[in-house]
């Protein structure tokens, strides 16, 4: 069975979020985000949708909200650059859109969902990660087999959280340590016990 993938990053308050941006500026962390979504399918909130701008560029930007044509009609700076696409065989219900660019670069395409339940990993060839805001985080967690956690070493100040996680997941690797921060790879504990 597939499941998704989870990637954040968190201060030592368990800060992600101030004012609907991130507030640090780590350019090394930003790289392993790249390194680990590009080519997948990056699923996001709306508001974190809203705080980037713009799709992330080289992956699927897979955009939940409960108001799919209120967020198309709102950004025609970017839904200017991309047609809506019939030939998906995951879209089940009039509530989910595909969108590719107008040149027809699959790569790059738009995917809108106003429920995270109608949306199956195994409908999907490439990986599924989660990449926030916190609301997302905290409905899609327990349905992640890895989590991908940035530690920010400070004390920031902020709006928006992580969850809970620690009794859902295990450390199996310190994927690096530098002095602003560190990145662990965890697994979901109730996955390893059943060795997958
Ligand atoms: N440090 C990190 O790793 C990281 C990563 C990403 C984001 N962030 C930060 O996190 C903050 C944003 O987080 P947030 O919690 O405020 O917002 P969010 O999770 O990005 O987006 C929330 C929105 O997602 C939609 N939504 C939520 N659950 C849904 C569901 N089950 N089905 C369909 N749509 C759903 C709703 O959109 P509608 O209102 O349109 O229905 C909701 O208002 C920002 O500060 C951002 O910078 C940090």
């Amino acid at each position: 069975m597939k499941h998704f993938k989870a990637i954040a990053a968190m201060s030592e308050n368990r800060v992600i979020g101030h004012g609907n941006k991130i507030p640090w500026h780590l350019p090394e962390d930003f790289q392993w985000f790249k390194k680990m979504t590009l080519g997948n399918i990056t699923v996001m909130g709306r508001k974190t949708f809203e705080s980037l701008g713009q799709p992330l560029a080289n992956r699927k930007n897979l955009i939940l909200t409960r108001h799919p044509r209120r967020l198309i009609k709102s950004h025609p700076e970017v839904f200017g650059a991309y047609k809506e696409w019939r030939g998906g065989s995951h879209l089940k219900s009039p509530y989910q859109f595909h969108f590719t660019k107008i040149d027809g670069n699959h790569e790059e395409d738009i995917l809108i969902f106003n429920s995270l339940e109608m949306l199956n990993p195994a409908e999907f060839p490439i990986e599924i990660f989660i990449c926030g805001g916190a609301q997302i985080y905290a409905q899609a967690l327990p349905f992640c087999s890895d989590l991908f956690l940035t530690r920010v070493k400070r004390h920031v100040e902020g709006d928006a959280f992580f969850p809970a996680f620690e009794d859902r997941f295990e450390l199996v690797e310190d994927v690096l340590d530098r002095e602003e921060f560190s990145i662990r790879h965890y697994r979901n504990s109730a996955l390893l016990r059943l060795g997958v």
